[in-house]
């Protein structure tokens, strides 16, 4: 990646610099998160070319070879933001790459919690892991993993498939330009925590809204129709009872009830009627 191109083009509003750069680093998560400690500003970038560590949610590995993705953390410092406005910000980033992907021709869907999918498989990946003092949240690290060109896709260890942008557009990608637009829809979301329009932005790309979906994690393991989400960004789960559960992310992933092996099938339709939610939230 050239890094002086990437450089003369930041900052994104406020978004972007000071911007480290590294064509080699364990986890630019890991590194924006030194980085804060140090005291580092808002809108702090870290970009790398390569990561030999990075990191995916629920302690999984994320795969970032060299020369074929984009692994990006930004380090925010929101003035306040309450528990719930801190799981907005995953939704924020996975809503940005969707966005930013749909402006090169690609449609995208956010599938809950935070993964970015194609009609191929998933394409991105959103981690965000924040330090809190009490109640203060000291910062947040949003941090995004992108697929560019195929030798980026994983091929081992998938519980859903994997694709690439390039696969998709059917030609080469620039991806200092693809971070770029990335940053410029997360700047835009980034003022809108919280707010109905990005609620509306997030519910119009869930992939399987009103579709049968299984909830899953360790130990955990729920079935019912995914009727929406709740601006906390937990996911609203009808049960084959009636009743809808509210659930946090936490750990947990979501596959649609297929049996024909079509998960592929994406739906932006409107939710078919919703039950009343039940108090029981799992976060
Ligand atoms: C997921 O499990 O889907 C989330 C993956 C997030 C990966 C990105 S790549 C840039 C940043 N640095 C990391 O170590 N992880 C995130």
């Amino acid at each position: 990646m050239k890094a002086d191109r990437l450089r003369a083009s930041l900052p994104v509003g406020s978004l972007g610099l000071p911007l480290e750069y590294a064509p080699r680093m364990r986890s630019t998560n890991e590194r924006a998160q030194e980085l804060a400690r140090q005291g580092a500003p808002h809108g702090t970038l870290v970009v790398a070319d390569e990561q030999t560590a990075g990191r995916g949610r629920a302690g999984r590995k994320w795969l970032t070879p060299p020369r074929s993705a984009i692994a990006m953390s930004l380090l925010l410092r929101p003035e306040s933001l309450s528990e719930a406005g801190a799981g907005a910000l995953a939704v924020v980033g996975a809503l940005a790459v969707a966005e930013a992907l749909e402006n090169r021709g690609v449609r995208a869907w956010v599938k809950w919690p935070n993964d970015v999918i194609l009609p191929e498989g998933k394409v991105a990946g959103v981690l965000v892991e924040t330090e809190w003092l009490g109640e203060h949240l000291e910062h947040a690290i949003l941090g995004i993993g992108i697929n560019v060109r195929p030798r980026s896709v994983p091929r081992e260890n998938l519980d859903f498939p994997a694709t690439c942008v390039e696969q998709s557009v059917g030609g080469r990608v620039d991806r200092i330009d693809l971070l770029l637009a990335v940053l410029g829809r997360l700047e835009a979301w980034l003022g809108q925590l919280g707010s109905r329009d990005l609620m509306r932005a997030w519910e119009a790309r869930l992939a399987y809204l009103g579709q049968h979906v299984t909830v899953f994690g360790p130990g955990v393991e729920m079935t019912g129709r995914l009727a929406g989400v709740t601006p906390k960004g937990q996911l609203r789960l009808a049960l084959p009872s009636g009743e809808t559960l509210t659930v946090g992310a936490g750990g947990l992933s979501l596959r649609p009830i297929d049996t024909s092996g079509k998960w592929a099938t994406l739906s932006t339709a409107a939710p078919e009627g919703r039950g009343k939610a039940s108090g029981r939230t799992r976060r």
